[in-house]
């Protein structure tokens, strides 16, 4: 599986999670309340224990032991907790590991950290595991080259591999691109400024369910 990296765990709830606000109101106006969420990479929780008031379960799927562990002290001091579930798994196999069907499967800057056949092969399980699909990833068209060159050092900082998916997800034109190649509609698209992610609301494309060529 997937290991952990060095600033998973507490490091990321006390430096990256406060600067995701934004971006998780944003998710979370998206989601329909009562739902029955899926998020994939959900890292320290703070996402699925937000949705976790107003939704009626989460399921929440990490690869790294030490993020699991700290959505696990999170979901077990919420009174929503009980709503909610944290797996320990790879997403890559994740057909196999989850039961039943979703209103919402969501990714949060989960996508840009995969390379480029397991990002497919992640975006193609979560449509069949899920009505509706929320992406939140970094904006390929927001950032000057000045603001990528900074995003790309701390990408860098992250480990070696992690930038090279980082890179060739904006090379090939980061989530729109993707939610293009996966003919799905796209029904809301938000963007917070602040931390340059792009968050879209996309549902299975209406004329690939009629069945028409693509
Ligand atoms: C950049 S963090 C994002 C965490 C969280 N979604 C957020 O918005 O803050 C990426 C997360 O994806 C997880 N991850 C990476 N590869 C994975 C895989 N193959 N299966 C499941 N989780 C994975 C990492 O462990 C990490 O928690």
């Amino acid at each position: 599986m997937h290991g952990a990296h060095w600033y998973h765990g507490r490091i990321y709830r006390r430096y990256i999670d406060p600067r995701l606000d934004r971006t998780r109101q944003l998710i979370a106006e998206m989601v329909q309340p009562d739902s029955c969420v899926l998020e994939v990479g959900s890292g320290t929780g703070a996402l699925a224990m937000q949705l976790a008031s107003r939704c009626r379960s989460v399921v929440g799927l990490d690869a790294s032991a030490k993020m699991i562990r700290v959505a696990e002290r999170a979901r077990r001091g919420h009174p929503h907790g009980g709503r909610v579930q944290f797996l320990h798994a790879d997403a890559a196999r994740m057909d196999r590991m989850v039961r039943g069907h979703f209103d919402f499967a969501v990714a949060s800057l989960f996508l840009h950290t995969l390379d480029e056949a397991r990002r497919r092969s992640v975006l193609r399980q979560m449509q069949s595991l899920a009505d509706r699909l929320i992406l939140a990833d970094v904006d390929a068209a927001a950032q000057t080259g000045t603001e990528r060159l900074a995003r790309g050092a701390v990408e860098l900082a992250a480990g070696l591999q992690h930038f090279r998916h980082w890179a060739l997800f904006l090379r090939q034109g980061g989530l729109r691109a993707l939610v293009e190649h996966a003919h799905l509609d796209v029904e809301r698209t938000e963007l917070d400024e602040r931390f340059g992610t792009l968050v879209m609301r996309t549902r299975p494309s209406r004329s690939k369910e009629k069945g028409s060529p693509s």
